[in-house]
């Protein structure tokens, strides 16, 4: 018999609740972003995104099971996420899933939002198993990860300071080009040319894993300031283009060469700085040398959404069952 999962995703700006099948299957995925009430201030602003969330989470549960076709009595599974994020939005979304669990008498299950943008992929690639390796890329986090199994997961690399994906959105920023930065570098990049200014490629020590990318962000802000103060005029998209590729220079010279180290044939991209088009198209053309097949999920499993959380929800609940009412959130929660 199969299981269907229904997931809550309030971690950041966008209120999602899905409904999947045995952890491959779609059956509705709504997601409600709360971006043009955001990006007038140039990113996410948590006490709004909070209020926001309370105010959508009811529609959105309705929604998500009006789009399945299902009422909550075909429900098997209730997944949340729990962390990482922000906490008051997170509070929103493990708070209803606890009431659903408790009125329906339905298993609760606690998921990380990291773990759900991998499992994204299953979704998108039925045939996708593990093991392989992923290059976990979102707004707050960079991960690069041994997936051994389902709910196996070894952390190989992070980043020590700024996740990738708030690189792109504090040089966007600075760029004046507004929130998300990730979308609009990708496109001045793509009038830009990536080799007019020469960025830093933070490798770190010769065998680390790990990422940095507040020393760029740096060079970038030193770089505008020094044009501005000697009066030259600033090429955007020259700026944008040489940013987007130091970034990318270094993400995919680190997962080439762990996928080179443990010997993987299979890679796997996720997280919303998945969605950048240069980035799958330089993995692809690597992994390719390398007799390595590419994995990454469509732009809208990508950034943040439901789906993903209920198929890591799925395979979190089948091996390791489900977790009790009182499941709390953890901001700050690490893979
Ligand atoms: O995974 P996600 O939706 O939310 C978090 O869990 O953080 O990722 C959002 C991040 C933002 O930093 C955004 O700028 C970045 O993903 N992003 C991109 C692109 N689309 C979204 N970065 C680079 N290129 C893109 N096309
Ligand atoms: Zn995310």
């Amino acid at each position: 018999m199969s299981i269907k999962t229904l997931a809550i995703e309030t971690s950041c700006d966008e209120t999602s609740v899905s409904v999947v099948e045995d952890g491959r299957k779609v059956l509705s995925n709504v997601i409600l972003s709360q971006i043009k009430t955001h990006q007038r201030f140039g990113g996410v602003v948590p006490e709004i995104a909070s209020r926001e969330h309370l105010e959508a989470i009811n529609y959105v549960i309705k929604e998500g099971l009006e789009e399945a076709k299902l009422g909550f009595d075909d429900i098997d599974v209730i997944a949340v996420t729990n962390g990482p994020g922000l906490i008051g939005a997170l509070l929103v979304g493990i708070s209803a899933a606890k009431g659903m669990s408790m009125a329906l008498d339905k298993p609760l299950v606690g998921v990380n939002h990291m773990k759900g943008h991998i499992c994204a992929n299953y979704l998108a690639h039925q045939e996708l198993e593990p093991p392989f390796i992923s290059l976990v890329v979102s707004g707050g986090h960079t991960y690069l990860v041994d997936v051994t199994g389902y709910d196996t997961y070894e952390v190989i690399g992070r980043t020590r300071d700024d996740a990738a994906g708030e690189s792109f959105d504090k040089v966007s920023r600075a760029l004046g080009l507004g929130y998300p930065g990730g979308p609009q570098i990708q496109k001045a990049a793509e009038s830009g040319n990536s080799e007019a200014i020469n960025f830093p490629r933070v490798m770190l020590e010769k065998d680390s894993y790990d990422f940095s990318f507040s020393g760029l962000k740096t060079a970038v802000l030193n770089y505008l300031n020094t044009e501005k103060m000697a009066g030259h005029e600033i090429n955007i998209n020259d700026v944008a283009a040489s940013f987007q590729k130091a970034v990318l220079d270094v993400l995919v010279q680190k997962s080439i060469r762990l996928l080179q180290e443990k010997k993987r044939d299979k890679f796997v991209l996720s997280g919303g700085v998945a969605a950048n088009k240069p980035l799958r198209e330089l993995l692809e053309k690597e992994c390719e040398k390398i007799g390595v097949k590419m994995y990454y999920p469509p732009l809208e499993l990508c950034t943040d959404n439901a789906a993903m959380i209920a198929s890591a929800g799925y395979f979190d609940y089948i091996n390791n069952g489900s977790d009790t009412l009182d499941l709390d959130v953890f901001p700050n929660l690490g893979l």
